[in-house]
């Protein structure tokens, strides 16, 4: 019987200006192996009751649905799910399961997956093209949709550029992230976002990192969601001043990103002075960006 895994990077989405448009992937992985069985049967790494229920499991139901889209009856699946990447942190762990299922489904019917197809199954589960087309395809990304239809660039990020995320050891929702966000942003705001947002893309094409502190700067997002994360202030000014070249909330948060080219250790460890000061508990992790995107393949 045929066994298959699918690998999937992490994301950190926004990078400050770039509000629900940038994305970019991260060294730090999530793992899913499957084979075909009747009935569902899934083993957590580490162990995870809820992600045992079949029903509460996202990689299982974007899994049934994506077979079902492709003309396959779903009977189950024996699974084996690896979990590096820390849950409703802002790194992207939802997009990692939708996309491992996805290509799963793909590799199954031996047919082709085009973006439309990809985007028709993934937006059922996820709105959010700035988590799942790094954590599909890798690297950076910006992204938008309209109309039904997803525009997107892929551009080189410098390699010697690598991401510092601090986790801290509190869970926060995409959706009460996202509620408290205005329903209108003032003009200036948005011209406020609009130049860093472009000054970011140049900074990164001509590797011009002295703009990236300025350019990560926002108006759109962080202000609001910086009071569900204590420190939040605190953990960017350490950073900038332990010589990270930009820092921002990673996707919704609550993890804080800095990009930084050398003291990676010691902008970490500044990072989480921030958050202990707030008293909150948090590690660092630091990573390299991931231009692989994610992976599949026959492993039996
Ligand atoms: N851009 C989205 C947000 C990412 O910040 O809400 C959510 O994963």
């Amino acid at each position: 019987m045929k066994k298959l895994k699918a690998v999937v990077p992490a994301t950190t989405a926004n990078l400050g200006a770039g509000f629900d448009t940038f994305g970019l992937a991260l060294s730090l992985y999530n793992e899913f192996e499957v084979e075909e069985y009747d009935g569902v049967v899934i083993e957590t790494i580490p162990d995870n009751s809820l992600l045992k229920i079949p029903e509460k499991n996202l990689f299982v139901q974007v899994l049934k649905y994506a077979c079902e889209k492709r003309g396959k009856t779903f009977h189950g699946a024996k699974v084996k799910q690896i979990t590096n990447v820390p849950v409703a942190r802002g790194l992207g762990s939802s997009a990692t399961a939708i996309v491992a299922a996805i290509l799963i489904s793909t590799l199954v019917s031996k047919k082709q997956l085009t973006d439309e197809l990809f985007f028709d199954i993934a937006y059922r589960f996820e709105p959010h093209p700035d988590n799942l087309l790094p954590a599909w395809k890798g690297g950076f990304i910006t992204a938008l949709l309209d109309n039904n239809k997803t525009y997107y660039q892929h551009l080189d990020f410098p390699e010697d550029i690598k991401a510092v995320v601090v986790i801290p050891d509190f869970e926060l929702s995409t959706e009460k992230a996202r509620a408290v966000l205005p329903e209108n942003i003032p003009l200036k705001d948005g011209i406020f976002n609009l130049q860093r947002a472009s000054l970011f893309i140049s900074a990164v094409v001509n590797k011009r990192y002295d703009l990236l502190k300025i350019a990560m700067d926002d108006r759109f997002h962080q202000p609001y969601r910086k009071k569900l994360i204590p420190g939040f202030d605190d953990v960017v000014s350490n950073a900038l001043e332990a010589g990270a070249l930009g820092a921002s909330l990673s996707g919704a948060g609550p993890t804080v990103l800095a990009l930084a080219t050398e003291n990676f250790e010691s902008i970490g460890n500044a990072m989480v002075e921030g958050f202990k000061k707030h008293n909150v508990k948090a590690d660092y992790r630091v990573l390299e960006i991931d231009k692989k995107g994610a992976t599949v393949e026959i492993i039996e």
